[in-house]
């Protein structure tokens, strides 16, 4: 592997799923591949999980680790190519990339969607050019329109907890938020579930359709409770319009998942990428039921970094 932007830089989902779930077992059996190596986090937005399983996962590999909160501590990024920089940026990101390729064997880096240019988001500016000035291999901490590495750990956890005998039901629904959210978890979620053979549902309120680039052919239901009928596993997400880009739509109906909710599926499990407002996306009592899912899924996004390092390192051997 060199890279890890989206789904299709694996060869094969459920096969590196399997290779995860075996190295959980013993995830310092490699730890000779990032020895004497190095790899950067670059922050341009807050993180606990992608910052601290990312970082573990590495120190399994045995590569050191530097991490860079490159809006709070480093110099204002340009983006622009050509620019007269005599404004407010101080460094173009055409030499933070090199320079940081100078220091790191492999960087990875996480650059939130503006939510308020639409175009630059879509098309991934900011990423496809650190990508593009970097000299060593790029992977994504959650770019504008996709997070990977937690897509690859939310596949693990439905693995290790599928239904025996049966094709699992897996819902994706739209909840509640107080401020407008980016597309990237669903997106990515999307885009991940297309690549299996799951009964793949997603239930969100009029007017918060995804990208059909990442839903593709996802079955669309805009009744939650039809949605979730039967469901094994039920993901909540919320997301700001994708059409009036960024914006929080007011809903009537109560989208919050609750037990009430939950009593047509199939004794669902419940997943969630984390950080949630309790009480607003999901309610306490949810959360905290045995058949919750939101910590193994946490756990897991060190192995779904650890098993995509590891590729990458072994390419570079
Ligand atoms: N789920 C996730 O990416 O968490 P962080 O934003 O805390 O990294």
């Amino acid at each position: 592997m060199k890279k890890f932007f989206s789904v299709n830089d694996i060869t094969d989902l459920h096969t590196i799923v399997k290779e995860a779930i075996t190295l959980k077992k013993t995830p310092q059996q490699n730890n000779h591949l990032g020895k004497g190596k190095t790899i950067g986090l670059v922050f341009l937005n807050s993180s606990l999980r992608t910052r601290l399983s990312t970082q573990k996962a590495a120190q399994n590999l045995g590569l050191h680790t530097i991490i860079l909160n490159a809006n709070q501590e480093a110099w204002t990024w340009e983006f622009e190519d050509g620019a007269i920089m005599n404004g407010n940026t101080v460094e173009h990101v055409k030499d933070a990339a090199n320079v940081l390729s100078q220091y790191c064997d492999i960087i990875g880096i996480r650059c939130f969607a503006s939510l308020t240019n639409k175009e630059e988001d879509i098309t991934e500016k900011v990423y496809t050019l650190f990508e593009k000035y970097a000299k060593v291999p790029v992977v994504s901490l959650e770019s504008a329109t996709l997070h990977p590495f937690q897509s690859l750990a939310d596949c693990i956890t439905i693995e290790e907890h599928l239904p025996k005998n049966k094709k699992p039901k897996v819902v994706l629904t739209w909840a509640p938020h107080i401020k407008a959210i980016p597309h990237a978890v669903g997106n990515s979620f999307a885009q991940w579930m297309n690549q299996t053979d799951y009964d793949f549902v997603i239930t969100h309120p009029v007017g918060y359709e995804l990208d059909t680039k990442f839903t593709q052919n996802a079955v669309i239901e805009y009744n939650q409770e039809k949605a979730l009928e039967n469901a094994d596993f039920v993901y909540v997400k919320n997301w700001s319009s994708f059409q009036d880009y960024g914006k929080v739509i007011p809903v009537e109906e109560d989208w919050m998942l609750t037990n009430d909710k939950l009593r047509g599926t199939n004794n669902a499990k419940i997943m969630h990428c984390l950080p949630v407002r309790r009480n607003v996306e999901i309610s306490d009592e949810v959360l905290d039921s045995e058949n919750s899912l939101v910590y193994q899924q946490a756990n897991n996004r060190t192995y779904a970094a650890q098993i995509v390092l590891q590729k990458i390192l072994e390419n570079h051997e």
